[in-house]
């Protein structure tokens, strides 16, 4: 079999403000290889779009305190473009859940017709959403009915001033009615994303999982990566998995969930206390991305907003699928290309085997908002 040839850049160049990558072919994948598969065996059935980049926060951990320059809405994917990159993977590449995210998704307006529109070709599918939960409360109810599955709300802590410092806005209140909504409106389970920067939040992770538990919320604690785009991250300024545990266990007994994890990034515990630990209260899940990654069981693949394949959220390489997608190209070459950028997922993102914040390891020049989470 014939594969195209197309161009990337190279992996192994060293990026820097003043240097550009050089040019290399991007490796087709074998024709006898299954759907979105790498050089090291791991098939990608989880696909993540960013709808949009925009975000009406500022977390100090994704974004500067001015915001991005937003791309222009004629480079965001369409809403028949979305559809068309999920019906090629689930059809043609074994996609088997689709996530949403931003940036913030639900500041793209047309986010019920999209799901609506994905959710109309694919009635089995996992269609799950990553929100700030900012605007939630009015939409919930919508997006349910239009087809999502479930969501994922970001939130840091219960206080206003800690959220004001984290966010730099003044919207937790309207986070806490989003919850509510997602509740109200059945998009279970509803889970909670929260990052610790330490000597901000790092001391309320106990009363957040209390909350959390308390209203059948699956809290997971994700450890703060290197995706600002200020690039203030510091490995000695980190909350790690093992310092989590360690505030969770002043309150909290933790057992790990012995159900396998099958690719999920979360590591589960049952939570129970240290009075009466037989009654399991719930579970908290703890996403150590950088102290203890999981890249060996990674499962996803991503499509920023901009209609780029990334295949890792720390890669420095995209592959653009937006030209063919605009240019007339059939699908069968939309696929083949999605292919090679998938085949050639790096191993693990190179903060693993050396330590925290390696040398060998470069930040990405996107931020997580640029990404999608
Ligand atoms: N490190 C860890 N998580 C991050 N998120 C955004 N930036 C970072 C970062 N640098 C989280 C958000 C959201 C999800 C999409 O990613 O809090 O929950
Ligand atoms: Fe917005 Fe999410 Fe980035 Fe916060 S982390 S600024 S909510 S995109």
């Amino acid at each position: 079999m014939d594969y195209p040839r197309y161009m990337a850049t190279n992996p192994e160049t060293p990026r820097s403000t003043v240097s550009l990558p050089m040019p290399t072919i991007l490796t087709p994948a074998p024709a006898d290889s299954p759907g979105l598969s790498d050089k090291f065996g791991r098939q990608a059935t989880d696909l993540r779009i960013s709808l949009i980049d925009k975000c009406n926060l500022r977390c100090t951990y994704c974004m500067p305190a001015d915001g991005l320059a937003w791309l222009p809405k004629s480079k965001l994917l369409t809403l028949e473009e979305i559809s068309r990159i999920v019906r090629i993977g689930v059809r043609d590449l074994g996609v088997r859940e689709l996530r949403l995210t931003g940036g913030e998704p639900l500041v793209r307006v047309d986010l019920p017709q999209i799901i609506a529109t994905v959710r109309s070709e694919h009635p089995d599918l996992p269609i799950s959403l990553t929100t700030n939960g900012v605007g939630l409360a009015k939409k919930a109810a919508a997006l349910k009915e239009a087809g999502l599955t479930r969501i994922n709300v970001s939130l840091d802590t219960l206080h206003a001033e800690t959220f004001a410092k984290l966010t730099r806005r003044d919207h937790i209140d309207s986070v806490f009615a989003g919850i509510d909504a997602a509740l109200a409106a059945d998009l279970a389970p509803v889970k909670i994303n929260a990052v610790l920067m330490r000597g901000i939040n790092d001391e309320q992770a106990p009363e957040l999982l209390a909350w959390a538990l308390e209203r059948g919320l699956e809290l997971r604690f994700i450890e703060q990566m290197p995706l600002d785009a200020d690039h203030v991250w510091r490995k000695d300024n980190m909350v790690t998995a093992a310092d989590l545990r360690a505030y969770l266990e002043t309150r909290f007994r933790l057992s790990p969930d012995t159900k396998p994890r099958d690719g999920a990034p979360a590591e589960r515990f049952l939570v129970s206390t240290p009075q009466d630990p037989d009654t399991i209260l719930g579970a908290v899940g703890i996403i150590a991305s950088v102290s203890e990654p999981f890249c060996s069981d990674c499962k996803r693949t991503r499509i920023t907003a901009e209609g780029k394949v990334m295949s890792c959220l720390f890669s420095r390489e995209e592959t653009d699928l937006s030209a063919l997608l605009r240019d007339g190209s059939d699908d069968r070459a939309i696929a083949e290309r999605w292919r090679a950028a998938m085949w050639g997922k790096p191993r693990a993102h190179g903060m693993d085997h050396t330590g925290l914040g390696s040398k060998d390891f470069v930040q990405s020049d996107r931020s997580m908002s640029a990404i999608g989470g």
